[in-house]
């Protein structure tokens, strides 16, 4: 029989849960449409994609070393592609500065891969153009879990923020094609779903087509009435949007996993008008304090810069007082990093890169405590875990918080739900017994 050789793409993805699914998109497109399936070694690929994030000026830089790199190690012939945010920001500089780059397509033109690949020295990056109601086909299920796109986009003006920039205006894309990938995702296997946006509660802005009214309650609501459908997360929402119907849904619906991301970025109000995020520090306690009384066993995720310009010794105290109050059980940190086209990179009174730097110290050891004082109140608590993966007579699954947990158990408990009791937690996982 003849052996069929198949092309092969390498993709490598950077940055938020967004741009995984943007490579799940392009892989799905290039497997469906132009028979290329998926390879983990850079040496076997016929096409070799960076996904790129540009919300931070590390990675930027990053990623010229590695396309010199990939581009000294792949076999003759490959092709290389820069998609992402950082190829809607740079464009042709890309290519100027690396010749031997094939194509550039932006985060907002994810639809066109099938076409750039096949024209040298394309462009891609009209952060207008609009595929939120191109349907990208499979997007695959994994472990039991869909990832799907609910709207593109940002319109919020944060200050410190490159995303409007690379990802354009916000658009939703039209609720009933979100209900059909879910029933798609069902028919596939999938239990739980991960709806994904960049402002993604802010659901129902704007559609590009005409559209019913509905916001994201509603929707959240519709997808978990979806026979099938056993949890559904989301990713990543804005505080400003969680209003008091919203926390009322989260709490009540079970389908609804109890982890919540609440990016609070600075606990100073001062600070926080300088970032235009449209909330004190005082509504955001009052949002954190709502969902927990709502829901006790919620899990909050935050995300903090610090050293953004003008921020004072008593601006950050007040981010740490938040931390103090807020106890949340997963923070990503960073230190401020100035970013072109957007309005604080003109802003004066810059924060020494020290300062910064021991800020961001105390904040992360303070946190670390209290993930210490956290993981101990988890011990003798029970849990429904949902169990996705087997490992070496080991089963592995999520609470409805989101909490990593480890138990020995019957391998028939893979892809259900069972009760487990924890025996030992650490700050990012636990260990328990299933009960029953
Ligand atoms: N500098 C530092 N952190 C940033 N983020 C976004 N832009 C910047 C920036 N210019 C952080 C925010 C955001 C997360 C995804 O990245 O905290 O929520
Ligand atoms: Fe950036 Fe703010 Fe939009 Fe988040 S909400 S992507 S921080 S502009």
């Amino acid at each position: 029989m003849k052996n069929i050789e198949k092309k092969r793409v390498f993709i490598e993805t950077l940055g938020c849960a967004m741009n995984h699914k943007d490579s799940a998109n392009i892989l799905s497109q290039l497997e469906e449409r132009e028979g290329y399936s998926k390879t983990e070694t850079i040496e076997d690929a016929d096409l070799i994609i960076i996904n790129t994030c540009s919300v931070r000026e590390k990675p930027v830089h990053k990623l010229f070393s590695e396309l010199g790199q990939f581009n000294r190690i792949k076999k003759a012939g490959a092709k290389i592609g820069v998609a992402g945010c950082t190829a809607s920001h740079l464009g042709r500089e890309i290519i100027k500065k690396a010749p031997y780059v094939d194509f550039v397509l932006g985060a907002r033109n994810v639809s066109k891969i099938t076409d750039v690949i096949h024209r040298k020295g394309a462009v891609e990056i009209d952060i207008n153009y609009d595929d939120s109601l191109y349907s990208f086909g499979d997007g695959g299920v994994a472990d039991f879990k869909k990832m799907i796109n609910i709207s593109i986009g940002c319109d919020k003006k944060c200050t410190f923020c490159i995303v409007p920039h690379t990802r354009g205006t916000e658009i939703s894309i039209p609720s009933e094609m979100i209900l059909d990938e879910v029933k798609r995702g069902v028919d596939e296997g999938a239990k739980e779903f991960l709806l994904l946006g960049q402002n993604v509660n802010n659901y129902g802005r704007r559609f590009s087509t005409e559209h019913k009214k509905m916001d994201f309650t509603q929707l959240l609501r519709e997808v978990t009435e979806i026979n099938g459908v056993e949890r559904v997360r989301f990713t990543s929402p804005h505080p400003l949007h969680m209003d008091n119907e919203f926390i009322e849904e989260f709490a009540s619906n079970p389908k609804i996993a109890k982890s919540i991301h609440m990016p609070l970025q600075s606990g100073s109000t001062e600070i926080l008008k300088a970032m235009k995020r449209g909330y004190s520090k005082e509504w955001f306690l009052d949002r954190v304090e709502r969902v927990r009384s709502a829901v006790p066993d919620v899990a909050i995720s935050t995300d903090i810069i610090v050293g953004f310009p003008g921020e004072s010794e008593d601006n950050f105290q007040d981010t740490m007082e938040v931390l103090e109050i807020a106890r949340f059980e997963q923070m990503f940190s960073f230190k401020y990093s100035p970013r072109p086209m957007t309005e604080a990179s003109n802003f004066k009174d810059s924060i020494p890169d020290e300062v910064a730097g021991e800020r961001l110290k105390r904040l992360q050891a303070r946190h670390l405590k209290i993930l210490e004082e956290i993981a101990q109140s988890k011990v003798g608590k029970i849990y429904d875990v949902f169990f996705d993966i087997e490992d070496n007579g080991c089963l592995i699954g999520r609470n409805s918080a989101g909490l990593l947990i480890k138990s020995r158990g019957d391998r028939s408990l893979l892809g259900k739900v069972g009760r487990v009791k924890i025996i030992e937690s650490g700050r990012t996982s636990a260990k328990g017994e299933v009960i029953s």
